[in-house]
C-alpha cells in the first residue's frame, strides 16, 4: 500500500480521498469536466474552476462532473469572491472616469486588437457574472466541495453550504487570512504561496505605498498558518508543489493535503492550449522562469513572460485594475487561444513548472506523483 494511501490525515478520511492530493482549480480553459473527473476517480480531489461561468452553465457542469465522477466519490467546484476594495472599486472608478479614461486604456492595447483583427470591447455596464447569482446556483446543484478563493464568502452562503452538507474550502495568502477564513467557519484553508500559478488570492487590503504586496512563500505559509489556526481545520499546501518530494515537504511541514497546478495543467484532458502546456514542459529554467504580472487581468498573477508581459512590466502601476484590464485584454485573448499565439495568451504557470515533465493522463500524473513519494520514502530509510 502507497505511503500516501496510508498517510492519516482528517481531511483525507472527511472526505474519503485515497490520496492527500488535489487538483486545483482552473479558472478560464483550462478546467474540464474530464480532467476534474479523472483526478477524483483515481484517489485524488479533482477541481472545476468555475468562476467565469454563469449561473447555468455552473449548474450544468456540477451535473456532468456528477455523472462522470464515479461511486460517490467527492469533487469540488472553485469560486471567485468580489473584493470589494478591488474589482468593486475599479468597476466603479472606471464608470466614474467615463469612455474618455476608458479608450485611454484600451489605446494602450490597440497593436494587440490589430494583430488579430478585433476592436476594442465596448464601454462595459457589468463585467462578468453576479457572485451571489454564481454562488445560489453552485449551492443548489450541491456539489461535495465547494471552494473559494479571494476572499470570505458571505455568510449566508457558508451557512446555507453547511446545512447542505458541503465541504467548504477557501485560499489565505497570508496568517491574518486564514484567521479570517477560520472565524467565518470555512472547513478547510489552503494556504497559498507565491510560487503558485495563476492569480494571487490576496484579499485584506493592503497599502502598496507603504507594504509589499504579501509574498510568503509555502514553505513558510504552511506551518505559521497551521500553528495559528484550530488543529481540527485542514490546511492544504498550495503553490510549488510539482513533485513527490515537494508533497513529502509540504506533508512534513504540516499541511494535511497539497494542491497542485501547475503539474495539472499539462494533463492531456486538461483544456489548456497547446502553446501552453508546451511552454510549461520547456526545461530550461536558464531559458525562462516566471513573472507576477498585472498586464492581463489588472491582477497580480504568476506566468510564462511573454509579449505583453514585458511590453507592461515597468508601467504595470498605470494599469487599470482587475476586472477591467481582464475584460480590456480578453478579445485577443480569446483568439490566441484558438490560434495558439504564445504572445497573446496567458501562460500561468508555478515556480516549479520546469520540474514538469509528465504530460500524460491525469490518472498517470496522479500515480507518478504517488508512487514517487514512496521511492522518496525509501531513500530517506523511513
Ligand atoms: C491556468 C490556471 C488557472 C487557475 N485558476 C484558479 C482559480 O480560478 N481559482 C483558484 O482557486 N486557483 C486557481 N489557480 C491556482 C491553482 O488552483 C493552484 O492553487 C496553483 O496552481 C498551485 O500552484 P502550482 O501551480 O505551483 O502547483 C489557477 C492556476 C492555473 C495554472
Amino acid at each position: 500500500m502507497s505511503y500516501l494511501t496510508r498517510y492519516p490525515t482528517t481531511f483525507k478520511s472527511t472526505l474519503g480521498l485515497q490520496y492527500p492530493i488535489i487538483q486545483g482549480p482552473f479558472g478560464g480553459g483550462a478546467s474540464t469536466v474530464a480532467l476534474t473527473a479523472a483526478v477524483s476517480n483515481s484517489g485524488g480531489l479533482g477541481s472545476y474552476g468555475a468562476a467565469y461561468l454563469s449561473p447555468n452553465d455552473i449548474s450544468k457542469t456540477i451535473g456532468e462532473l456528477r455523472n462522470a465522477v464515479t461511486d460517490g466519490r467527492p469533487f469540488s467546484v472553485n469560486l471567485w469572491v468580489p473584493i470589494e476594495h478591488d474589482d468593486v472599486k475599479n468597476l466603479a472608478a472606471l464608470k466614474a472616469g467615463g469612455k474618455e479614461v476608458y479608450e485611454k486604456h484600451a489605446d494602450r492595447l490597440k497593436k494587440y486588437y490589430k494583430k488579430v483583427g478585433r476592436d476594442a470591447p465596448p464601454f462595459p455596464d457589468q463585467i462578468g457574472h453576479n457572485f451571489e447569482d454564481q454562488v445560489q446556483a453552485a449551492l443548489e446543484a450541491n456539489p461535495p466541495v465547494l471552494s473559494f478563493i479571494m476572499g470570505v464568502p458571505p455568510p449566508h452562503v457558508i451557512a446555507e453550504a453547511k446545512r447542505r452538507n458541503i465541504y467548504t474550502m477557501a485560499t489565505a495568502t497570508t496568517v491574518a487570512e486564514a484567521l479570517a477564513l477560520e472565524a467565518a467557519g470555512i472547513d478547510a484553508i489552503v494556504a497559498s504561496g507565491v510560487e503558485a500559478a495563476g492569480h494571487r488570492g490576496t484579499f485584506l487590503p493592503f497599502n502598496p505605498a507603504e507594504t509589499p504586496n504579501p509574498d510568503d512563500t509555502t514553505f513558510t505559509l504552511v506551518p505559521r498558518i497551521r500553528a495559528a489556526v484550530k488543529k481540527s481545520i485542514p490546511v492544504i499546501a498550495a503553490g510549488g508543489v510539482s513533485t513527490p518530494e515537494a508533497i513529502f515537504a509540504a506533508l512534513t511541514l504540516g499541511a494535511d493535503a497539497v494542491q497542485i497546478g501547475t503539474a495539472f495543467v499539462v494533463a492531456q484532458e486538461s483544456g489548456a492550449a497547446p502553446i501552453h502546456k508546451q511552454s510549461i514542459l520547456e526545461k530550461s529554467d536558464v531559458a525562462r522562469t516566471t513573472v507576477l504580472t498585472r498586464a492581463f487581468s489588472g491582477r497580480q498573477a504568476r506566468g510564462i513572460p511573454n509579449a505583453i508581459t514585458k511590453e507592461f512590466y515597468s508601467v504595470e502601476n498605470e494599469l487599470p485594475g482587475y476586472p477591467v484590464q481582464n475584460y480590456l485584454t480578453l478579445p485577443f485573448r480569446k483568439v490566441a487561444g484558438r490560434t495558439d499565439d504564445k504572445d497573446l495568451l496567458v501562460l500561468w504557470c508555478g515556480q516549479s513548472g520546469t520540474l514538469v515533465s509528465n504530460n500524460g493522463s491525469a490518472k498517470d500524473i496522479l500515480q507518478s506523483l504517488v508512487d514517487g513519494v514512496d521511492s522518496v520514502v525509501a531513500r530517506m530509510k523511513l
